[in-house]
C-alpha cells in the first residue's frame, strides 16, 4: 500500500549471507546459488582484516566457517588466504576461499545483483570498519545505478559510514526490541530505513515505521507465511535463507 518508495529501489526477497545455508554462507558460491534460484539481491556480512582488506565474515573469529583458528582482525589477509572456507559446509565446497568485497562487487554487479552490505566490525573496529567499508563500497559501486544499501548494527559503523560517502543508503539494523527514540537515532545517522529482527515485527510497528517514511526490510525470514504476512503489512522486503520455499517466483 504504502509501495512504491523513492528510497527502496530493491527487491522484494533478498538471499541472506548469500545463500547461506545451502553453500558456505558469505562466500561467491554462496551469491551463485542464491542467483540461480532468482535472487537479485544478497545480503551479505563485512569486515575488516588486520591490514584493512574488506571480507567477507559473519563473526569475529573464522573458526565456525574456516579451517583454521583465531579473530579475523589480527590476521593479515594473506593468512585468511589460505584457510578452506568451504569444508566446515559440505565436501562440494573444500577449498572455497574468503571473498573480498572487491570479488563480490565484480560479481555482482556483472549479474545484475543489487547488494545490502552489513558492516559488522570485528569488536573495537568499528569506526575504522564503518569508513573503510563506506569509501570502498563508493569506489567499486562508483558506476551502479544503484548502489548498495549499507546496514549495521553498530551505531558507531554509521556513523562513520555516514561521514565518509553520504550519498550511499543507510539502514539501521536492530537486534531486539526496537527502542521508543528509533526515529531520532535514524535521524542522526542519516538513514533512510530500518533492518529488524522479525521476532519484533509487529502490524503497528510496521505501520508506524513506513507511515514515519522509513523503508523497513525484515531479517531472518523463512517460513513462507511469515514472508507473506510481512509484506502484506508493507514491509519492503525480507531477508532469507530459505530460498527454495522463499522464492522469487512466487513471491512478486
Ligand atoms: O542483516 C540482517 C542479518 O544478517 C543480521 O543478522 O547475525 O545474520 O548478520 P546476522
Ligand atoms: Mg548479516
Amino acid at each position: 500500500m504504502l509501495d512504491p518508495c523513492p528510497h527502496w529501489p530493491y527487491p522484494k526477497l533478498i538471499a541472506h549471507r548469500g545463500a547461506g545455508r545451502q553453500a558456505p554462507e558469505n562466500t561467491l558460491s554462496s551469491m551463485r546459488f542464491g542467483a540461480q534460484h532468482g535472487f537479485t539481491m544478497m545480503e551479505y556480512d563485512v569486515k575488516l582484516s588486520k591490514d584493512n582488506i574488506a571480507i567477507l565474515l559473519h563473526d569475529d573469529s573464522v573458526d565456525r566457517t574456516s579451517s583454521g583458528t583465531g579473530s579475523a582482525a589480527e590476521k593479515m589477509f594473506v593468512e585468511l588466504a589460505q584457510l578452506d572456507f568451504g569444508s566446515w559446509h559440505s565436501r562440494d565446497y573444500a577449498g572455497e576461499p574468503i571473498p573480498t568485497l572487491h570479488s563480490i562487487a565484480a560479481y555482482t554487479q556483472a549479474n545484475g545483483i543489487l547488494s545490502n552490505i552489513e558492516i559488522k566490525p570485528s569488536t573495537g573496529t568499528e569506526m575504522e570498519t564503518g569508513k573503510q567499508i563506506a569509501r570502498l563500497a563508493q569506489r567499486l559501486w562508483a558506476n551502479a545505478e544503484i548502489p548498495p544499501l549499507l546496514s549495521s548494527f553498530s551505531e558507531m559503523a554509521l556513523q562513520a559510514a555516514m561521514e565518509e560517502a553520504p550519498e550511499l543508503p543507510r539502514a539501521l539494523l536492530i537486534e531486539k526490541e526496537v527502542p521508543v527514540d528509533w526515529q531520532r537515532r535514524a535521524e542522526r545517522l542519516g538513514c533512510t530505513g530500518l533492518n529488524l529482527n522479525h521476532k519484533y515485527a509487529t502490524l503497528h510497528l510496521v505501520r508506524s515505521i513506513r507511515k514515519a517514511g522509513y523503508t523497513l526490510a525484515i531479517w531472518t525470514v523463512n517460513d513462507p507465511a511469515r514472508a507473506r504476512e510481512l509484506l502484506d503489512w508493507g514491509c519492503n522486503a525480507i531477508v532469507t535463507d530459505e530460498i527454495q520455499t522463499i522464492s522469487p517466483a512466487y513471491f512478486i
